[in-house]
């Protein structure tokens, strides 16, 4: 057996390469025509295809892929291919063959030759095992496994250039030359959903919501092993925002253009189209985005300044001051400016950012002048959605916390009473509060973080609990499926999001990948993706991005709710029974 064994290393294959004969079909003078064939065992997006024959050979045609070593004029007797877009994709159980023609450069057209096929779906991805936390309450479901695959999703959205710390292995450095007008660095950042555009404003609201659970619920990432990758987390489009802040009054707010980008279906590390660059300034305003960023940024600083990295703190708090005096001295919303963001993100109101922003450079600073400022923006209102748009519910627990005045308390009090069965939101018969049809799980997951704030601030904590954890679990699995990739029973396997249903390189990607009916070759590990409808429908469906999309705003209130439970399990302070919450 040894020999055999030294063979297959050196040759470099792998346990799910398959290799075959060359199956000759006919042949005369030197010409010949043949195959190669390989039974799948498992669905394939993406192959590679490397061929040695006993002599060397010339002149081959064939169909079904594109050479990526040796080549049509001269004689060889090794030659590499990747598949054409769609040649690749193949259901468990199909047969492939590559049929091709050629002749042999000597005499005689009878050669003999082996193929090996490279599945290049299968990334070798392979997760570390993360146990529940000892000592804590036993749950149902392992919220600090959770946790580490919702850091992982973040991490699957990184575009610039990638650590050496990256786990994930189908992803590599991409848009590298992602620009200002005046050529500043835009690079970093997260891509925004399963489309390749960076959207600052959804992103600096996921930065701020990330980081006020990891203030929050630092015991959960501590005890889970992950109070680490939470800071990388949180630094990636932290730093990208410092870039973006190119002087006091200017900040990018856009790089990507979604028309161009939505037109096209392929990974980061594969995209040619351009990408323009969009920003505010005193001519063109947006005092939402900028005290969206100034909340993000502000939030980091107190984070990194309790990590003890106090230089990184006060950048970031520097520039959070900047960015929230741009905001206050030049009101408006960005998205009437950039209309490249108004398709996609546009923003309804700018005075819930104001107390928004306000708080958390309170929060920062300790300095008066900020809470004044977010008081007199204080929004009288309940909040329809805590979302990347509407911040009222978020703004005014701080304010309450804060302050503990009766004012603040009666909107929080109020936007359960219209979440909580018998207000406005419907409820689907398995209990999730479905507020909107884009992303329903979103918006019930943003709420339960409100939940599980309002719990700890004294509001009606017993309900407050038990609803959070109706509405988080019921993503995790209570109405009998998961809708977290990677995680749990029946998660979904086809989600809209073009770098991971495109196969490893050099395979191409394309509308074809998109269109494919078998799982995408990439687990996105963690993201929650939009959700089912009203009556809990749901089909995992590639095409479906109401659905089936993900979105780094998806899966920001949802982890921090997630940390908040596990908190709780860390406590042994979990409500034993939820469902009763439940209309
Ligand atoms: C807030 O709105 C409520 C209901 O509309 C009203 O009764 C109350 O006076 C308002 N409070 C403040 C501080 O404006």
């Amino acid at each position: 057996m040894l020999p055999l064994i030294l063979l297959l290393v050196a040759s470099g294959a792998t346990g799910d390469d398959q290799s075959t004969k060359f199956e000759l079909m006919q042949h005369w003078d030197n010409n010949f025509e043949g195959k190669f064939c390989f039974k799948l065992a498992t669905a394939s997006v993406g192959w590679e295809l490397d061929i040695t024959f006993n002599v060397p050979v010339q002149g081959i045609q064939q169909w079904d892929g594109d050479f990526i070593h040796g080549s049509n004029s001269g004689c060889s007797d090794k030659y590499a291919m990747v598949n054409k877009g769609s040649k690749g994709i193949h259901a468990a159980g199909d047969s492939v063959c590559v049929r091709m023609m050629g002749k042999t450069c000597g005499s005689g057209g009878a050669p003999t030759g082996t193929g090996i096929l490279k599945d290049l779906s299968n990334d070798h991805q392979t997760l570390p095992k993360i146990p529940h936390v000892a000592g804590a309450q036993s749950t149902k479901y392992n919220y600090a496994e959770v946790l580490m695959k919702s850091i992982l999703f973040y991490e699957a959205q990184r575009s610039g250039k990638l650590p050496a710390s990256n786990r994930i292995p189908w992803r590599a450095d991409s848009a590298l030359g992602d620009k200002g007008a005046s050529g500043e660095y835009l690079t970093g950042g997260w891509y925004d959903a399963g489309d390749n555009v960076k959207f600052n404003f959804p992103m600096a609201w996921s930065t701020t919501v990330l980081t006020w659970g990891l203030l929050m619920y630092k015991d959960a990432y501590v005890k889970s092993g992950q109070l680490d990758w939470m800071y990388q987390s949180i630094k990636w489009p932290l730093d990208y925002f410092i870039k973006c802040h190119t002087k006091p009054n200017e900040l990018y707010v856009q790089v990507g253009d979604g028309g161009i980008d939505h037109g096209s279906w392929t990974s980061p590390e594969r995209m040619t189209g351009k990408r323009p660059s969009f920003k505010i300034s005193a001519s063109c305003p947006g005092s939402d985005i900028a005290m969206e960023t100034a909340a993000a940024m502000a939030a980091g600083s107190i984070a990194f300044k309790q990590k003890g990295d106090t230089a990184y703190a006060s950048t970031l708090l520097t520039h959070a001051k900047q960015l929230f005096e741009f905001g206050k001295a030049y009101p408006g919303k960005y998205s009437d400016c950039v209309s490249a963001a108004a398709a996609y993100y546009k923003s309804q109101d700018d005075e819930d950012e104001f107390s928004w922003g306000g708080m958390w450079l309170y929060k920062a600073t300790g300095d008066q002048t900020y809470l004044d400022f977010a008081e007199k923006h204080f929004v009288n209102k309940t909040a329809w959605g805590f979302s990347w748009d509407e911040k009222i519910g978020g703004a005014n627990m701080l304010l309450y916390i804060e302050t503990k005045k009766d004012i603040y308390k009666k909107t929080i009090v109020g936007t359960f009473q219209d979440w909580f069965p018998g207000g406005s939101v419907t409820y689907s018969p398995k209990c999730l509060a479905f507020r909107l049809q884009w992303g329903a799980l979103r918006y019930a997951s943003n709420t339960a973080l409100l939940a599980l704030v309002a719990a700890d601030a004294g509001i009606d904590p017993v309900n407050n609990r038990k609803w959070a954890m109706s509405q988080i679990n019921y993503a995790l699995g209570d109405a009998g499926r998961s809708y977290v990739i990677g995680f749990g029973t029946n998660p979904p396997r086809r989600p809209h999001h073009r770098a991971a249903s495109c196969p490893s390189l050099p395979a191409p990607c394309g509308w074809d990948e998109q269109q494919m009916k078998v799982p995408d070759p990439h687990t996105l590990y963690g993201a929650m993706v939009g959700g089912p409808g009203k009556s809990d429908g749901y089909v995992d469906d590639r095409g479906d991005y109401v659905k089936n999309e993900v979105a780094c705003d998806y899966n920001a209130g949802f982890q921090s709710a997630v940390a908040g439970l596990e908190h709780l399990a860390i406590a042994k302070e979990l409500p034993s029974t939820y469902k009763d919450v439940c209309p």
